[in-house]
Order: C-alpha cells, then sequence, then structure tokens
C-alpha cells in the first residue's frame, strides 16, 4: 500500500499505507478497521455509488485492509439516510460470509474476521473520524480531543484505522494490479483514479472516474459541457468545505498539490458548479445554513459563529445589511478558523472568506440596493 502511494478519498489525503502502519504490532490488544460510509459533505456522491453498484470491492478491500493491520473485527459506519447502500452492503457481507471470505477461519488461512455494517442516525459530524467512533460506541456523536489518536486509542480504546469507503474499495485493485499500475494513473504525489462528483449547471451531472490531476475544464468537456445559456461563474474543488474557485481556476490541475497552490483544498473532489445565473451571496447562505444546523455544538466558535453567521446573511439577503456586516462575518470567521475543535467550523469559514474575496461586489449589491432582496422581512425573524 505504501508503494502504491495511495493517499485516503475522505477529503484530507492522508497516506493510506503509513496510517496502517501506526497500528502497534503484537500488543495484545484487539485492532479495528473502521470505514468511513457517512458522506455527509455537501455535493459529495461518490461512495454511495461505490456502495451500491459494487459493494464487494469495498467488502474486499475490508478483507485485506483487516488482515494487513491484524485486525478481526471491522466496521462500515453508514450514513443513516442510506438505506439502499446499506442494504446492499448487508447483502454482499451476508454472501462472503456463505462463500467463507468472512468468519472463522477465512480460507483455511487461520484469520478470523466478522464485519458489520452499522447504519448511523444521519448527522454530518459522525463522519468525523473520532466523533464517528464515538457513536459507534454508543455515545452523543461528538468528536473526541486528540492526542490519543485512533491508531492507539480509537475504537474501545484500542488501534484503530479509519478510512473512508473509496480508499478501502482501492485496496483490492491495488492488490490486483500492483503499485505501479496504480502509480499509473494520476499524477506524481497523489497516485491513481477517483470518482469526481459533479452536480449543479452543467448538461450531464454524475460522477465521472478520472486520473487524479484532470481539470474542471476537462471534466465539464466529459459531462458534454455547461447547460444551455449558462456561464461559469463560481465552484467548489471538493464539496462547500473548500473555498470556492472562479471560472479564472478552469485548468488547475485537480489533485492534492494543484488545488492547495490555487488556494483551495481537494478535499472530496465534488465539484458544485454555478453560473452566472446563481448568487454566490445566496448559496453561501444556504451553505451557512447547513453548519449551523450541523454544529454539534461542543465548541463555542463554531456553535456561535455559525449561528450569529446565518444571522447576518439573512440580514444581508432581506436588503438590510450593512458594509459593517462584511467585516463582521470577516472577523468571526478569523474567530473560528483555527479556533474551532474539528474541521467542521473551519470548513464552514471556507465558503463566507472565499465568496467574498472573489464576489464582495455582489454583496455590496444587497446592501446597496441593485439587487432585489431575496429573502422577505418574515424570512428575518430571529435574526438580529
Ligand atoms: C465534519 C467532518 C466530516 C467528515 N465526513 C467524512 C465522511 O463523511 N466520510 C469520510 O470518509 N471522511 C469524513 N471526514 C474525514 C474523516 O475525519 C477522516 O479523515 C477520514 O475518514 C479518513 O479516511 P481516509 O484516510 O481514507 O481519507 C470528515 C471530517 C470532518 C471534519
Ligand atoms: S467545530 Fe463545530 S462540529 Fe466540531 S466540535 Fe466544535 S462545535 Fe462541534
Amino acid at each position: 500500500m505504501k508503494d502504491s502511494g495511495l493517499r485516503g478519498r475522505g477529503g484530507a489525503g492522508f497516506p493510506t499505507g503509513l496510517k496502517w502502519g501506526f497500528i502497534p504490532q503484537g500488543d495484545g490488544k484487539p485492532h479495528y478497521l473502521v470505514v468511513n460510509a457517512d458522506e455527509g459533505e455537501p455535493g459529495t456522491c461518490k461512495d454511495l455509488p461505490l456502495m451500491t453498484h459494487d459493494p464487494h470491492s469495498l467488502v474486499e478491500g475490508v478483507i485485506i485492509a483487516s488482515y494487513a493491520i491484524r485486525a478481526n473485527r471491522a466496521y462500515i459506519y453508514i450514513r443513516g439516510e442510506a438505506v439502499h447502500a446499506a442494504r446492499r452492503l448487508r447483502n454482499a457481507v451476508n454472501e462472503a460470509y456463505a462463500k467463507g471470505y468472512l468468519g472463522r477461519d477465512i480460507l483455511g488461512s487461520g484469520f478470523d474476521l466478522d464485519l458489520v455494517v452499522h447504519s448511523g442516525a444521519g448527522a454530518y459530524i459522525c463522519g468525523e473520524e473520532t466523533a464517528l467512533l464515538d457513536s459507534l460506541e454508543g455515545f452523543r456523536g461528538q468528536p473526541r480531543l486528540r492526542p490519543p489518536f485512533p491508531a492507539t486509542h480509537g475504537l474501545y480504546a484500542s488501534p484503530t484505522v479509519v478510512n473512508n469507503v473509496g480508499t478501502i474499495a482501492s485496496v483490492p485493485y491495488i492488490v490486483l494490479g500492483g503499485a505501479d499500475w496504480w502509480k499509473s494513473m494520476g499524477t506524481e504525489k497523489s497516485a491513481g483514479p477517483m470518482i469526481y462528483s459533479l452536480s449543479g449547471r452543467i448538461a450531464n451531472p454524475g460522477q465521472y472516474e478520472c486520473g487524479l490531476g484532470i481539470t474542471l475544464r476537462e471534466l465539464i468537456e466529459l459531462a458534454g459541457g455547461m447547460q444551455p445559456g449558462h456561464n461559469l461563474k463560481f465552484w467548489t474543488p471538493g464539496g462547500s468545505s473548500t473555498p470556492l474557485l472562479t471560472a479564472e481556476h478552469l485548468d488547475v490541475p485537480l489533485d492534492f498539490e494543484g488545488v492547495a497552490a490555487a488556494g483551495s483544498i481537494l478535499g472530496t473532489t465534488a465539484t458544485q458548479i454555478f453560473s452566472d445565473q446563481d448568487c454566490p451571496v445566496y448559496a453561501t447562505y444556504r451553505w451557512l445554513e447547513f453548519y449551523h444546523h450541523e454544529s454539534c455544538g461542543k465548541c463555542t466558535p463554531c456553535r456561535e459563529g455559525n449561528y450569529w453567521m446565518v444571522r447576518v446573511y439573512r440580514r444581508i439577503l432581506a436588503g438590510q445589511g450593512t458594509q459593517d456586516d462584511l467585516d463582521t462575518l470577516l472577523d468571526t470567521c478569523d474567530n473560528i478558523l483555527g479556533r474551532s475543535f474539528c474541521g467542521l467550523g473551519d470548513g464552514a469559514t471556507s465558503p463566507v472568506t472565499s465568496s467574498l474575496k472573489y464576489f464582495k461586489q455582489d454583496y455590496l449589491d444587497y446592501i446597496e440596493g441593485r439587487t432585489a432582496p431575496k429573502l422577505s422581512d418574515k424570512q428575518l425573524v430571529g435574526a438580529h
């Protein structure tokens, strides 16, 4: 796995082989593999089709990864709403048990492995790996303080690897095709293929599996172009938690390094595409409503900051904003970014700061009355 250069597909791009290597060996403790199938990042839809259309790859990946880290119990933590995918996964797991690929003494190897598919209750925060572990243990899903890290104190305080669905589903293909084959796709530091989720103002939205490093221009071409009458205005390279990019960034290589150099984050490769007929202020407001709703409330910057930013956006969108509101937004982001307990808080600031960076004029148009209010006074209730 180390030779292949596989990097986690859950958003952060951490090298998978290195992560597995952190699991202590011969420590006499149970080890666990936990597959993160929570997939809650807005715009992201790459794990769901993998699980509905090819659940066996994931099951096979779980078996290989568990063997590598000497885990005898593995869990797939799947988002509560994904009932159909969970049903298919459970069928695939039952088939694997029936064939002797799971259970006691797998194919006479002496290796035992049990695999449990666990449905969550539909909370975005339970995709954060330590909140996921708390939820799996039966507690309320809130992030844990780190260190200690899951590699030594994960599920039930035992060594645990948490990996994304796309990461684990890649494993059987890497074992089969070899590290060099895997590295023949993608770029030097971001090896292999990736599923890009394209949504929004394009002709054929959907999942497109391409080598890492493809550009948005090429992806839009693959998807049949923009919808007639729409010109690209802004887009997310990897879900709403990654800073917005614009039409200037059509030729940025969509790999971990290329997107970082352009001032954003590759994230979950969820490219949400907006046109000149969409409003970046309103889109950001809708995302903030999401973060405010999903904030677990454990830390003050995220809990309070998102609550208040939603109110400032409502005021601006109702035509009652002031120039000071823009400073308040930036100041609030400054107090959330890097001061929150987990990545949800940091992610919430991305659309705010990036939309203000590229589209300040759109904000001013509401404030100075050139754009008609999008929200009514009624929707302002509780906003002050
Ligand atoms: C708020 C939040 C939500 C997250 N949601 C997911 C998710 O739904 N799926 C996922 O794989 N990783 C998610 N992550 C990242 C995980 O914490 C973790 O980094 C990932 O599961 C590691 O897997 P990988 O190394 O295979 O990428 C989330 C992180 C944060 C901060
Ligand atoms: S940043 Fe938000 S989601 Fe994360 S721990 Fe703090 S309140 Fe909870």
